[in-house]
């Protein structure tokens, strides 16, 4: 029989299950010891081997570190469960008096607020919010609107041609078209939605922008009426009376043409980068309808007369909340948006 030497084997057993720091560790330990190959067990199998006498006292000896030892694997394996379970406690502990943290919680685009409230005032001075294609034909985005083929007015939209034939509408002024066509007059309509142009962008200047056509047709209707109802959308717009001023424009689909200007806000009239030190930003083209976009919709220009204008959104919610960069809107920049 191989000598072991039993005292030194309890002693190398008791320091093995001391370090043991987890219970795959101590696992081990056990198995080396008193597991089936183990090496007390080994012991304990072989006592038969040895003369009586001896076989008393190594048996006892053996028994005793035996119990000694599963006495000692109780213990540790306990204090490893307690360790383990005091360190998932810790882990997972809840201070339910700490303060909640605050949900982030979406806002509009200011674009959005204020489409809204255009439509809102709109809609309370009689007029329907009507909707067109932005996929638009060259018929119904120039032809109709009195802008030939070759016609150097065509210039002035830098448009996004598209394979199929169409193109992404440069204004909303083809809805005055499509809605005199199948409506007849009196009416009064805005048509808000995106536009799109091949334009280089800068703090005034979106290559994709909303504009809100407006369209009023009816018999004796002037200019002063036109003036009248701008003044009262930008006093309730802005919830003040605000400086504009209308200026001889040119637009192949009204005659006469105006355009609508409204003093900075950004620079309080003064001249800044957003309009262009000219201390006026401009908002709107209109005029009265051209006697030819009647025709084009099927209407006797020599019944029925009406205006127009198609003011830039960007530039109105500009002008309201003090925007300095048309480019904010869409930049996605939550400390842009969570202003409003
Ligand atoms: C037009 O688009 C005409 N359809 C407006 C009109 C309608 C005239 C009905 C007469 C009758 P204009 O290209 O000027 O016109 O654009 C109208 C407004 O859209 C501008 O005053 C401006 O406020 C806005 N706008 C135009 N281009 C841009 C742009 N690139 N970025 C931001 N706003 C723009």
């Amino acid at each position: 029989m191989v000598k072991i030497n039993l005292k030194l084997l309890k002693k190398q057993a008791q320091e093995e299950i001391k370090e043991s720091g987890d219970l795959k560790f101590l696992n081990e330990v056990f198995k080396r010891y008193l597991g089936k190959g183990g090496e007390l067990t080994f012991v304990l199998r072989s006592l038969e081997k040895l003369p009586k006498a001896r076989r008393v006292k190594v048996g006892k000896e053996a028994n005793e570190i035996k119990n000694d030892l599963i006495i000692q694997f109780d213990k540790k394996t306990r204090e490893i469960e307690q360790k383990v379970q005091k360190e998932a406690e810790e882990k997972e502990w809840l201070d339910i008096t700490a303060p909640g943290k605050r949900p982030l919680v979406g806002h509009l685009n200011p674009l959005t607020l204020a489409r809204r409230d255009v439509e809102d005032i709109f809609q309370s001075m009689g007029f329907s919010v009507i909707e067109g294609p932005q996929m638009e034909s060259e018929w119904y985005n120039f032809d109709a609107l009195n802008i030939p083929k070759d016609h150097p007015a065509r210039d002035a939209w830098d448009t996004f041609y598209l394979k199929n034939g169409l193109l992404l509408r440069t204004h909303t002024s083809p809805v005055q078209v499509r809605f005199m066509e199948k409506h007849n007059p009196p009416l009064r309509i805005i048509v808000p939605g995106p536009v799109f142009r091949h334009e280089a962008t800068d703090p005034s200047h979106e290559f994709e922008l909303f504009q809100v056509e407006g369209l009023m047709v009816d018999k004796d209707i002037s200019a002063a009426n036109f003036k009248a109802t701008v003044r009262e959308f930008f006093s309730r717009f802005f919830r003040k009376e605000v400086d504009f001023r209308l200026r001889p424009d040119y637009f192949p689909f009204t005659e006469p043409s105006f355009d609508i200007s409204i003093s900075c806000v950004v620079c309080g009239g003064k001249g800044c980068s957003t309009c262009k030190k000219t201390g006026f930003v401009e908002v709107a083209g209109a005029g009265m309808v051209h006697p030819n976009v009647f025709k084009a919709a099927g209407l006797n220009p020599k019944n029925w007369q009406g205006w127009a204008f198609g003011f830039g959104l960007e530039r109105l919610t500009m002008m309201k909340y003090k925007i300095n960069d048309i480019r904010l809107f869409r930049s996605g920049d939550l400390r842009f948006l969570q202003q409003f």
